[in-house]
């Protein structure tokens, strides 16, 4: 069994938009990961920058940054064994349009840039992310149904 882990997973104005958020959040929850945050704002110029300021040089960036910042998204920390590369594995590859099916991005999705969700990439990028959108930490508490999810 892995370590106990917690992702910052997010949908993206166009998930919201395409009234997926329902959908999105409902594959994560059968899993079996425990939500243990979620907030709905409009991401700032500020906080749609610092999020993604690994990608300040890419030819994509300004795109990205116009995207996220036009309407509302809904920030997410799920919590579980392995959280970060189960909650990657549910949501699929970058590029919706090659994707593979019974995933998110697979399953909703076309395209590389409006590809519905992210999620964070490693451990240090976890903290990081969670840290900036959870500023006052994460609601955690005791699923009762424990013992049917884990051994
Ligand atoms: P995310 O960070 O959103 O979970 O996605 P990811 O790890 O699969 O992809 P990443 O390489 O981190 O890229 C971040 C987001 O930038 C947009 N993108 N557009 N037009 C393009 O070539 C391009 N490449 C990336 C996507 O929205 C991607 O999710
Ligand atoms: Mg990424």
């Amino acid at each position: 069994m892995g370590d106990m882990q917690t992702s910052f997973v997010m949908v993206k104005p166009d998930g919201v938009q395409r009234g997926l958020v329902g959908e999105i959040i409902s594959r994560f929850e059968r899993k079996g990961l425990r939500l243990v945050g979620m907030r709905q704002l409009i991401p700032s110029e500020e906080l749609a920058a610092t999020h993604y300021e690994v990608h300040k040089e890419r030819p994509f960036y300004a795109g990205l940054i116009e995207f996220i910042t036009s309407g509302p998204v809904v920030a997410m920390a799920w919590r579980g064994t392995d959280a970060i590369s189960v909650c990657r594995n549910v949501i699929g590859p970058t590029d919706g349009g090659s994707a593979p099916g019974g995933t998110i991005r697979g399953d909703f999705a076309l395209e590389i840039g409006k590809n519905l969700v992210h999620g964070s990439d490693g451990e240090e990028t976890a903290e990081f992310e969670l840290g900036l959108w959870f500023p006052e930490g994460e609601v955690d508490w005791e699923r009762v149904t424990e013992e049917w999810v884990y051994e």
